[in-house]
């Protein structure tokens, strides 16, 4: 568990060590806002060295509104608003991406990318609901979608001097049962949300740590379960009438005793991108002490994939991935994936 003040103390360094480029897809609300405002906080705070922030959303109010409470909390930061409908497309996802890249390009000379969150949400409610590119709405959002952004953006990422940290917030912890033969969950005897849920944990960690071999020393990634944090979304009329009225007859308890405050929220989301959670050394021989670095999916220090519980503490369920070898599976969750991403970019419908 990592304390408040330490959460405190790594932005403070953060902000003090290079000016930031930052991107936050799912920035227009709930998790994703209150860690841009927790990283314009500690720039002002710790008179940090500069910001960039790219925002990502559909909802425009929204954002001029955050980025309105950023510019007053620090002005000297750049905020971008890039307006999306539908991220659950893979080709949305492309175009919002060149977008980013060729504003940062035309924005700096030393155009990169320090610090990617992922946070875009979708309805927990839903069953299986196809997009036309052929993925599941749900799993595209929270899992094909994000995937997508860091393969897109991994030229920027690729040259930050961080090295870049990638955070994807989620559900990280909560793996359950393990379809292989169906990772699309495309058998409706096996579709429930939770299922989706479980199923995006483990492609979660398994094409993260993909990455991180493929990329040692230049790209630490983080999965995180972020605790109950109540924002916009939980008052949301996509919810079930008997969730809003139990919300609205619970939320003085949640309040006080389950919930983490949002700011608190946004400022551990921002620890994320700390020496703490280092990208994986290309040199073997490198070791870090257990004490300075979190414990990655591996079951070692600083092995570049992390997945957290809200207090920045490792949570991954071990025994989870001990019933498969877990090579062969991070070989097929990748070639999954990355099919899927060709199939659609050729215009085609993905049915695997
Ligand atoms: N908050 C919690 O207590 C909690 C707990 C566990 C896990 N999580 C997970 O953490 C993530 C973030 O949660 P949150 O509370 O910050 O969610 P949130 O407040 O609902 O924010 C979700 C963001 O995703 C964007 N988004 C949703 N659907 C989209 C779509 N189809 N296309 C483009 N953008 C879309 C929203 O954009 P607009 O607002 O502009 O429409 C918003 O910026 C979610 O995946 C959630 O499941 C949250």
């Amino acid at each position: 568990m990592v304390e408040l003040t330490e959460v405190h103390k790594a932005n403070a360094t953060l902000v003090q060590s290079q000016p930031l480029v930052a991107v936050f897809i799912g920035g227009t609300s709930g998790i994703g806002h209150q860690s841009l405002r927790a990283l314009a906080a500690a720039d002002a705070e710790h008179k940090g060295k500069g910001l960039r922030a790219y925002i990502v959303g559909r909802n425009a109010t929204a954002a001029e509104e955050i980025i309105a409470e950023c510019r007053g909390l620090y002005p000297q930061g750049q905020y971008h608003f890039l307006k999306i409908d539908d991220l659950s497309l893979i080709n949305n996802v492309d175009r919002v991406c060149a977008e980013i890249i060729q504003l940062e390009q035309k924005e700096s000379s030393d155009p990169r990318i320090d610090y990617l969150m992922m946070s875009q949400g979708g309805s927990i409610w839903l069953s299986r609901t196809e997009t036309e590119e052929g993925l599941d709405l749900t799993m595209s959002l929270m899992y094909y979608s994000r995937m997508r952004v860091i393969v897109q953006l991994l030229p920027l990422l690729l040259k930050s001097t961080l090295p870049a940290r990638v955070v994807s917030v989620y559900a990280a912890g909560f793996e359950a049962k393990f379809y292989p033969d169906d990772l699309s969950l495309r058998d409706l005897k096996l579709y429930t949300y939770s299922q989706a849920r479980s199923h995006m944990i483990y492609m979660h960690t398994l094409f993260m740590e993909t990455l991180a071999e493929k990329y040692p020393d230049k790209l630490a990634l983080t999965h995180i379960f972020p605790g109950l944090v109540i924002g916009p979304t939980f008052y949301s009329s996509e919810h079930p009438l008997w969730f809003r009225i139990m919300f609205r007859l619970l939320h003085p308890v949640l309040g006080k005793f389950i919930t983490v405050p949002r700011q608190e929220s946004g400022a551990r989301m921002m620890s994320l991108a700390s020496s703490r959670y280092p990208a994986r050394p290309s040199d073997p021989s490198k070791v870090y002490r257990e004490d300075s670095v979190a414990i990655g999916t591996d079951g070692k220090p600083g092995s570049g994939v992390y997945s957290l519980g809200w207090k920045g503490e490792n949570n991954l369920k071990l025994s989870a991935y001990e019933k498969f070898d877990k090579d062969e599976m991070r070989r097929k969750v990748w070639d999954h994936t990355v099919k899927a991403f060709e199939v659609i970019e050729a215009g085609d419908k993905f049915t695997e």
